[in-house]
C-alpha cells in the first residue's frame, strides 16, 4: 500500500511527533499538517488552516486527496470534523462528535462510566446555589474537587483544601455554565493509558506518566503538561490487566454499543491508589500532549499502519509490537508560562535531526515556534518544545533529553529537574 497521503490536523507537540512518526513510515508518500509548526514544516507540508477551521479542512482534505486524516487536538473533534470527513468517505483516525464528548464534557464522561460500570470518583452535579453547602459537607475530609463540564484547555479543573476557593469556583462556574461537578478527591499517582480503538478491537500502548504542575516537586500551577516518560513502572502487569478488565474492555463494549465505532485514540487518566485498583479520573479522544512524543516511538510496528486501521475497522487484524526501550520528554516552556507566555523570542541552540549513539537516539520535538520573516527560529506558544530521547533504560533516556535541553538557549525560558523523578 505505497504512496499515501495523510494529512495531520494541530500544531503543537504531538503533531511534530506524529508527522516524525508518519514521516518514517514506508507507506506515506505525502505528508501535510495544518497548521503546523517550524517543526512539521520540516517533514510535511505545512498549511496555514487552523484547526478550528472545520470547512476549510474538509476543502484541504480534498484538494491534497488525502488517504487519511490523523486529527491532534480535541476541539475539532468535538466540531464534528470526524463526522464530515466521513460523509466525504475519508478515513479519519478520531471518533465523531458524540463520541468525542467523552471529553467535551465531563458529565457525559460520569454518565458513560457509570453505565458502563466503570470505576471513577462519586460526584455531585450542582445546578444551584442552594446545593453547594450540602455538597461540600458530603467530601469533606479531603481536598475538593471541582470540575466545569466545559471544554477548558485544562484549566476548568480546581484542586483545594480550601472551602472558600472551592465555593467560589463552583460558584463562577455556576454563573458562566449553568451547572458543575463537584467530585470525590481520589489519592494515589497518575498515569495515562493510550489505547488505539475502532470497532473490531484495541490496542493498549505503554503506559506513561505526565507532570501537570510547573515547577519542581510537583508545585506550581497546573500546565498542559511539563514532560513525561513511557513506560511508567507505576502501572505494572498486575495494575495493567486490572486496567483492561475493569475499564478498557467494558468501555469498549460500551462503545461498540453506541452505534458508530470509536475510531481513534482514548486517552485514559489513571489514579491509581495503594490498593492498586485504578480508577478514572479522565477521558481524552486524542493523544496526550506530551505523552504522544514518547508514546509513538516506542511503536515497533509501522504507525501509518496503525492509525490508517484504526480509521477503518482493521485494527484486530494487525499484530502491534513495541521496542523494549524508555522514551522522556522535557518540556520547555516560555517565560511566564502558564500564566502569561512571552512569545516571538529568538531560539538558538537546536539540534539537527535526531542524534543517534549506543543503542540510545534524542530528538527535538517542536511546539510553540515558527520561522520569522528572516528565517530565523522563534517561540509563538507557552510550550515551545520538548526535548525527547529514546534508550535501553529510563536513566538514560532521562540524562539524554537533559543533556539536549541543556543546550538550547531561549531567554527566560524553564523546564523541570526532575522528570521522571517517581521512577527513578
Ligand atoms: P482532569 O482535567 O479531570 O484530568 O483533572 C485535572 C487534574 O486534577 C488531574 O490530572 C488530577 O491531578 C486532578 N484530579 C482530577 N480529578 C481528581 C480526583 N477525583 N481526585 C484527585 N485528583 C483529581
Ligand atoms: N498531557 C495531558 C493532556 O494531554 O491532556
Amino acid at each position: 500500500m505505497a504512496g499515501k497521503i495523510v494529512l495531520v490536523v494541530g500544531g503543537g507537540g504531538r503533531e511534530h511527533a506524529l508527522c516524525m512518526e508518519l514521516n518514517r513510515s514506508k507507506h506515506v508518500a505525502e505528508l501535510h499538517c495544518s497548521p503546523g509548526n517550524a517543526g512539521t514544516s520540516q517533514l510535511a507540508t505545512n498549511h496555514s488552516i487552523s484547526a478550528s477551521d472545520i470547512d476549510g479542512l474538509l476543502h484541504l482534505a480534498q484538494k491534497i486527496a488525502a488517504d487519511l486524516v490523523v486529527v491532534g487536538p480535541e476541539a475539532p473533534l468535538c466540531a464534528s470534523l470526524a463526522d464530515r470527513l466521513e460523509l466525504l468517505e475519508i478515513p479519519c483516525f478520531g471518533p465523531v462528535a458524540r463520541l468525542a464528548n467523552l471529553e467535551g464534557s465531563k458529565l457525559h464522561a460520569k454518565q458513560v462510566m457509570r453505565a458502563a460500570n466503570v470505576p471513577t470518583a462519586a460526584f455531585h452535579v450542582l445546578s444551584h446555589e442552594s446545593q453547594i453547602d450540602a455538597a461540600l459537607d458530603d467530601f469533606a475530609g479531603n481536598p475538593w474537587v471541582v470540575k466545569r463540564d466545559v471544554l477548558a484547555g485544562g484549566k476548568g479543573v480546581v484542586v483545594t483544601s480550601d472551602r472558600e476557593e472551592a465555593r467560589e469556583f463552583i460558584q463562577s462556574s455556576l454563573r458562566s455554565d449553568g451547572q458543575v461537578l463537584l467530585e470525590d478527591f481520589l489519592p494515589g499517582e497518575e498515569a495515562s493509558m493510550l489505547v488505539v480503538m475502532d470497532g473490531s478491537g484495541y490496542v493498549c500502548l505503554p503506559a506513561s506518566q505526565d507532570h501537570k504542575r510547573a515547577f519542581d516537586g510537583d508545585e506550581g500551577p497546573n500546565t498542559g503538561g511539563m514532560g513525561a516518560y513511557c513506560p511508567a513502572p507505576v502501572v505494572t502487569d498486575e495494575i495493567r490487566q486490572r486496567t483492561i478488565e475493569t475499564i478498557i474492555e467494558p468501555m469498549h463494549q460500551y462503545l461498540l454499543s453506541s452505534g458508530t465505532p470509536y475510531r481513534g485514540v482514548l486517552y485514559v487518566g489513571l489514579m491509581i491508589p495503594e490498593s492498586g485498583k485504578p480508577n478514572v479520573v479522565e477521558f481524552n479522544v486524542r493523544f496526550g500532549d506530551p505523552e504522544c512524543q514518547i508514546t509513538l516511538p516506542l511503536l515497533k510496528t509501522d504507525v501509518f499502519e496503525v492509525l490508517d486501521a484504526a480509521a477503518s475497522d482493521r485494527l484486530s487484524q494487525l499484530d502491534v509490537e513495541f521496542h523494549n526501550s524508555f522514551a522522556t520528554t522535557v518540556v520547555l516552556a516560555a517565560e511566564g508560562y502558564p500564566q502569561k507566555p512571552v512569545k516571538g523570542r529568538l531560539i538558538h541552540g537546536l539540534a539537527e535531526g535526531v542524534l543517534e549513539s549506543d543503542g540510545a537516539k534524542a530528538w527535538v520535538n517542536h511546539a510553540g515556534t515558527d520561522f520569522d520573516d528572516s528565517g530565523q527560529l522563534i517561540s509563538t506558544g507557552g510550550r515551545v518544545l520538548s526535548c525527547s530521547a529514546l534508550a535501553p533504560t529510563l536513566d538514560a533516556s532521562v540524562k539524554l533529553a537533559y543533556q539536549l535541553i541543556e543546550s538550547i538557549d531561549l531567554e527566560g525560558s524553564h523546564y523541570r529537574n526532575d522528570i521522571a523523578f517517581r521512577a527513578l
